[in-house]
């Protein structure tokens, strides 16, 4: 007999209060730019004796990044200028070394369009919903800190930073390692790039709902050994949106997110700390919203990638179509449907179970039809039959061998009871 799908036991929609999170806020930029200053500790401060240009930073670092601030701080001092650079919307600086060679780039938070200080006139740019104008350098601060290195995020931290071209006061922002002898990723076929580049840098957008991974924010690197090319994600001040509506992927088409995790990535994803990185994205200052959408990603990421579904099938259920851009994603749809609930995590989690069950049926159909798709694309309620039934007591037996942590909680299990 066929299995309807399971029933919710109560109606969260109309059940409790309101979600606290993702709502509007409305907060300082240069407050949210300051505070984790002297949460994290400052260095001595930049005061007269430092000369007319230097430095100092705004975080403790990773000794990676501590030795590119020396490297910083060594050009500064001996009044090497930094140098405005055309491409880009921002106020991007290249900073010299005392060898006077190209060592960081340096985003002043002033500077960001659509700010009046932004000398390319884009103060009329539009800014991305969720993302407040002057939090760049904690985003891209945060990138680095959650990449670690494993899609190659050039290591970046804050500073401030004196120097006459930027007149009499200082001017704080994000300072990332400069990527000698890079082009533009735009400048390539994409079929050149290799599968494990492409599947780091989509795992790296997905988690942070990157809202800007257009083909000029990917370097590409000739590595001297070989032809092969290196992919290198650089400009990460759209990461971490409030709301989740707005993540841009351009590598969404590419040909290598068709195919399947390999097993490193797949534990990767497994091993992915979320409460961990949620305390360290407090710390650094990024707000509730923000931090509830990292959470939302993380775990459909987590699900998704488990059950099998490509990197593909991840950011179409993370992006909203380029041809309807008014329609909710698969993601804000889990988010509605979980609103009001109480756990919210625990409904938010065994609705997202229940997607990636019949996305994972639907793909493994010979062919659907197309009152099929229409079906399954009308949302998480809608019928997927017996398929999608075995499909998801599949899914919870591999899920659980894959990450057993995320299911500490009884909802998936009380959710696979009604089915
Ligand atoms: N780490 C880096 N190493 C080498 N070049 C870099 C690096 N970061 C940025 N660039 C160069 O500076 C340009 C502008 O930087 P970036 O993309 O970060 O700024 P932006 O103003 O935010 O751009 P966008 O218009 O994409 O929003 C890049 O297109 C690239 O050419
Ligand atoms: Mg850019």
């Amino acid at each position: 007999m066929t299995s309807p799908l399971p029933t919710r036991t109560h109606n969260c929609r109309r059940a409790i209060s309101p979600r606290p999170h993702l709502h509007h806020h409305t907060y300082s930029p240069q407050l949210a730019i300051l505070s984790p200053v002297n949460e994290i500790g400052l260095r001595s401060p930049l005061g007269g004796e430092a000369g007319p240009s230097s430095c100092r930073s705004l975080r403790k670092d990773t000794p990676e990044v501590e030795r590119l601030v020396t490297r910083v701080r060594a050009g500064l001092e001996l009044g090497v200028a930094p140098k405005l650079i055309p491409e880009g919307e921002g106020g991007t600086y290249v900073l010299f070394d005392a060898a006077k060679r190209p060592v960081a780039i340096f985003k002043p938070s002033d500077e960001e369009p659509p700010s009046l200080n932004n000398p390319k006139k884009h103060a009329e740019s539009p800014s991305r919903k969720g993302i407040i104008p002057g939090d760049g350098a904690i985003r891209e601060t945060a990138a680095y800190l959650l990449d670690r290195g494993w899609a190659g995020v050039p290591p970046t931290t804050m500073l401030e930073i004196r120097h006459p071209v930027f007149g009499p006061g200082c001017k704080v922002g994000s300072v990332q390692e400069w990527i000698h002898d890079s082009e533009a990723a735009g400048s390539y076929g994409a079929s050149l790039f290799s599968t494990a580049d492409v599947h780091r840098i989509g795992i790296l957008d997905v988690r942070t709902l990157n809202t800007d991974r257009h083909d000029g924010n990917m370097l590409v690197l000739r590595q001297s050994e070989s032809s092969r090319l290196k992919l290198i994600p650089i400009d990460h001040g759209f990461v971490l949106p409030a709301e989740p509506g707005e993540a841009f992927f351009d590598w969404l088409n590419w040909p290598q997110t068709r195919l399947p995790f390999s097993p490193d990535e797949l534990e990767y994803i497994a091993r992915i700390d979320i409460d961990a990185d949620i305390k360290m994205l407090r710390k650094l200052g990024l707000n509730s919203d923000s931090l509830a959408a990292y959470r939302m990603a993380t775990v459909l990421l987590k699900i998704a990638a488990a059950a099998g579904l490509t990197l593909h099938d991840i950011g179409e259920m993370v992006c909203r179509s380029a041809t309807y851009s008014d329609r909710p994603s698969a993601l804000e749809d889990l988010a509605e449907d979980a609103r009001g609930c109480e756990p919210f995590w625990d409904e938010f989690e065994a609705l997202t179970v229940e997607l990636v069950a019949a996305r994972k049926a639907a793909a493994s159909l010979p062919k659907p039809s197309p009152a099929a798709s229409l079906r399954l694309s009308g949302g998480i309620g809608a019928s997927v039959g017996v398929n999608a039934s075995t499909a998801k007591s599949q899914l919870r037996s591999e899920l659980h061998m894959a990450s057993p942590s995320m299911h500490k909680s009884s909802s998936v299990e009380t959710i696979f009871a009604a089915v």
